[in-house]
């Protein structure tokens, strides 16, 4: 594997609208970004991935685009990106932007042609289609519910593809033309100095062009599309085209989220000449999670997150650079869907950092994460903003489940969860705004938050620096960065435990997943603590560790 410059990096993630705002309407901006720069550079981060900020209907939080080439108000101006992209640049950070491609808005020029001349030169932009007898061409149901076959206004027999929310067409790929359009408008910003792109359900882009029903897997009488893009055949020569033509001159870094790639696929997406830099590790994301819908999920094990995390190790480590994540927009917080609730506490916290941070790969951490975040609180579906976590409510609903029975459900996956405001002190609306916040804060932010955390030994903050710290000090970063990674003692339940081998140095992580206290039997040689998640001197005994409740050790040879 070919080394690359963002290997030894630490990457965050931006959730614009909850990060920080600095115009007090409530909306985190992009001014609000720029301002905290010198906290996120103070943690230690060096890239950062801002979720959209582009023109947009918000029918799904931006990720509806209706002009690619401006900065939605709400945000502030282009000339705010271009300050932020000059200040990111004189601190040595790199700006990466959402690329939301699979799809625009359904109040993009493009669609709004298309409605009025669908034989046109912009029918061809997206898929319009005849529908069969009275129905759909197909019984796909969409991610966030319902057919992905809407009507197209004004004319009766014709439909056009979303495999999101209806306001959220999908683009025609197979046309060149639209493919040059998209490059167009990739290169136009990597010109402006960004680093690169983070890539959204790029998996998508590619259909199955039958368009062929499958046997129906739910009473809404639709198909999960999983079966088309099992079947989809020829990404990567959209892949490859979009890489040569916009990212490689530029030499952009580029991140997919790709939730359904084949497995033997991987070389082709990340490996040395793949058309990606990296990917995320959804590996532990896929857990818990039921056909069925949301309010059938069954929380993970520890052992569950392990095994999901091994394996995945061990499947991509010579082919690519994987991206750790342990939550992020479209997620609950991790710290509330990997602890048992009666078990969260700053200790268990730490102890979730230090594993996804020692594990090979490049840490990503989402805004809020490094000061333990957890999930929210809802009284009603009313206070849902997430056009996904409504669907789910619906769901659970028509299953039978009562109201109360089926929020609980859904709340603990909600997207809204990690879109609550950033709660920077004990203030008014968690120091984020001095106006009436877009959703709600979290009503911890009096106990959890960054002013009570910075420069408090044992916080949650600080044990992320020292983290970070380690990553970049010279005499562990080889082994931290490019170490193998090793099982050990993976039989023992509840104990996640591995060796980073580096050339020189190999560090020992042990975690201690539960909450009784443990005593774990270690090689001799490993004596020295080097990084400890709680305040306890822990000693080394004759190849011993006594490990208390949650307890999170590196260790390393005298
Ligand atoms: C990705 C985004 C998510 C969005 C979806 C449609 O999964 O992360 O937030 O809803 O794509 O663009
Ligand atoms: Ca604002």
């Amino acid at each position: 594997m070919k080394k690359k410059w963002w290997h030894d990096k630490v990457a965050y993630q931006i959730y614009p609208k909850s990060f920080f705002d600095t115009n007090q309407d409530g909306i985190g901006d992009l001014r609000g970004i720029t301002e905290k720069l010198d906290y996120l550079k103070n943690l230690g981060i060096d890239i950062i991935w801002i979720s959209p900020v582009y023109q947009s209907p918000f029918v799904d939080q931006g990720y509806d685009i209706s002009d690619y080439y401006a900065i939605d108000p709400a945000f502030g101006t282009m000339e705010d990106m271009d300050r932020l992209i000059a200040e990111a640049k004189k601190r040595d950070m790199y700006i990466v932007m959402d690329l939301v491609v699979n799809h625009c808005s359904s109040q993009h020029e493009w669609f709004r042609k298309a409605v009025e001349d669908p034989h046109g030169k912009y029918g061809n932009y997206f898929y319009i289609k005849e529908g069969k007898d009275g129905n759909p061409p197909c019984n796909w149901r969409s991610y966030f519910g319902g057919s992905v076959w809407e009507k197209l206004p004004g004319h009766d027999n014709l439909y056009y593809l979303h495999l999101f929310a209806k306001e959220q067409p999908d683009l025609n790929w197979e046309n060149p033309e639209l493919r040059q359009e998209i490059y167009k408008m990739i290169r136009w910003w990597l010109e402006k100095g960004i680093a690169g792109f983070r890539l959204d359900a790029i998996i998508n882009i590619k259909k199955d062009l039958r368009f062929q029903s499958f046997p129906e897997d739910r009473e809404d009488g639709l198909s999960s599309f999983t079966c088309e893009l099992e079947q989809a055949e020829g990404i990567h020569e959209f892949l490859q085209e979009m890489k040569e033509e916009a990212f490689a001159p530029y030499n952009a870094f580029t991140i997919g989220e790709l939730f359904d790639y084949r497995p033997e696929e991987l070389e082709q997406y990340i490996g040395d000449d793949g058309c990606f830099e990296s990917i995320f590790d959804f590996s532990t994301h896929l857990l818990g999670s039921d056909p069925r819908g949301w309010y059938a999920f069954t929380p993970v094990t520890p052992e569950e997150y392990k095994k999901a995390v091994f394996d995945s190790k061990h499947r991509t480590w010579k082919t690519g650079f994987m991206a750790n994540i342990i939550e992020n927009h479209d997620e609950p917080r991790g710290v509330s869907h990997y602890i048992r609730e009666e078990d969260l506490n700053e200790i268990s916290k730490k102890m979730l950092a230090g594993i996804t941070m020692m594990q090979y790969g490049l840490p990503f951490l989402y805004q809020g994460q490094e000061i333990g975040m957890s999930n929210t609180v809802f009284s009603s579906i009313d206070e849902v903003d997430d056009i996904s976590t409504i669907d789910e409510y619906r769901n659970a609903r028509e299953q039978g489940l009562s109201e109360a029975e089926a929020l609980k459900a859904v709340a603990g996956q909600s997207r809204d969860n990690a879109r609550t405001p950033v709660q920077w002190d004990a203030s008014e609306n968690a120091g984020f705004t001095s106006a009436v916040p877009w959703r709600k804060v979290n009503p911890n932010y009096k106990e959890i938050n960054v002013a009570e955390q910075e420069g408090r030994p044992g916080s949650v903050l600080e044990f992320y620096k020292e983290l970070i710290r380690l990553r970049k000090n010279p005499v562990y970063q080889e082994a931290v960065v490019y170490g193998e990674e090793i099982p050990f003692r993976e039989s023992e339940e509840n104990l996640m435990a591995f060796y980073r081998k580096g050339r020189e140095k190999t560090l020992l992580v042990l975690a201690n997943w539960q909450r009784e206290s443990r005593t774990v039997e270690i090689p001799l040689e490993f004596d020295r603590v080097l990084v400890n998640n709680t305040a306890e001197n822990t000693e080394i005994e004759n190849g011993k560790v006594f490990m208390s409740s949650y307890q999170f050790l590196i260790l390393e040879k005298e």
